[in-house]
């Protein structure tokens, strides 16, 4: 496997592949690869003759006063990782190689698919990812690219954007990784204290109450928004960002549970913000 940091030998990489009909696939990350990103490049391996992970902590998706500085950071390892999963390229460029000193411009999915769940109180973010996932599809021109359910929202607004504009990629969603307690796994997994990690265990454990009170018959949408929410406050150390109930595809939120239902949520614990969800298919 190749570590390469500069876009031009990237795609002189990509054009002899290409020439050769070779099919490629992508798997977009910010690094400090774990068990959920793996299951992406497994799952890509399989699919595609030449694998590409990309490895970059996208500076445009991080607010003002996010953790963009203190992000966790482990080329090496992430490298042996990669390489041990039988990825071809990890393209791991520098910031100032993505990013001119005077770069301007932005993809942006506007609309209630970005401005709603994680959306509202990170208003930038989803910008920032349709930017850098659009140049990625514009440098690597994957013939499909893998992404996880974990993020849901980013899964939908990529789909969108994917749509709108066109662009000539299958997106290939995967299921959420997590630990053997439930913890949905993260990066940001490592800002957790011992004792706020265990206090985390309540976003799976109301999601999985919601779900069977769901499949026991609950079609209100308040009502599940609401046993979500009182489940995690029972948990001192949370401090609950949202819990919403809304339809998987459109992120609108949803008073009867119908369809594809997507229950979400995002929650503080010290200085980890976590993000955690569960899918239903509804009657
Ligand atoms: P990152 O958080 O590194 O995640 C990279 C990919 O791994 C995303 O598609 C994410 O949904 C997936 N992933 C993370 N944890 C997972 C888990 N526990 N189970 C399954 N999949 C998981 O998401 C990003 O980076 C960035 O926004 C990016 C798309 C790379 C754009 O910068």
């Amino acid at each position: 496997m190749d570590t390469v940091k500069k876009i031009d030998v990237l795609r002189s990489r990509l054009k002899e592949a290409s020439r050769n009909g070779k099919s490629v696939g992508l798997v977009p990350t910010m690094g400090f690869l774990h068990e959920g990103h793996l299951s992406l490049i497994k799952r890509a391996r399989e699919e595609n003759d030449l694998l590409v992970v990309s490895l970059f902590v996208n500076p445009t998706q991080f607010g003002p006063g996010e953790d963009l500085e203190s992000y966790p950071r482990d080329l090496e390892k992430d490298a042996d990782s990669c390489s041990a999963e039988g990825a071809d390229i990890l393209f791991a460029p520098d910031a100032g190689e993505m990013y001119f000193e005077d770069y301007g411009t932005y993809v942006e999915v506007s609309g209630g698919l970005t401005k709603g769940l994680c959306g509202k109180s990170r208003p930038t973010h989803f910008r920032g990812v349709t930017s850098v996932v659009s140049k990625l599809f514009n440098i690597v021109e994957p013939d499909r690219a893998y992404f996880g359910q974990k993020d849901a929202q980013q899964v939908a607004v990529i789909k969108r954007m994917v749509r709108d504009l066109n662009f000539d990629v299958e997106i290939v969603v995967c299921p959420i990784v997590r630990e053997a307690d439930g913890l949905a796994k993260s990066s940001r997994n490592i800002y957790l204290s011992e004792v706020e990690r265990k206090a985390a265990l309540v976003l799976n454990r109301s999601l999985k109450a919601a779900s069977e009170r769901i499949s026991s018959g609950e079609r209100n949408g308040d009502e599940i928004k609401a046993m979500v929410e009182n489940m995690i406050k029972q948990e001192p150390l949370s401090a609950i960002d949202y819990v919403e109930v809304v339809d998987a595809e459109n992120m609108k939120p949803l008073e009867i549970l119908k369809g594809s239902v997507l229950l979400a949520l995002a929650v503080r614990f010290g200085k980890a913000r976590l993000i955690d969800n569960i899918r239903l298919e509804v009657e």
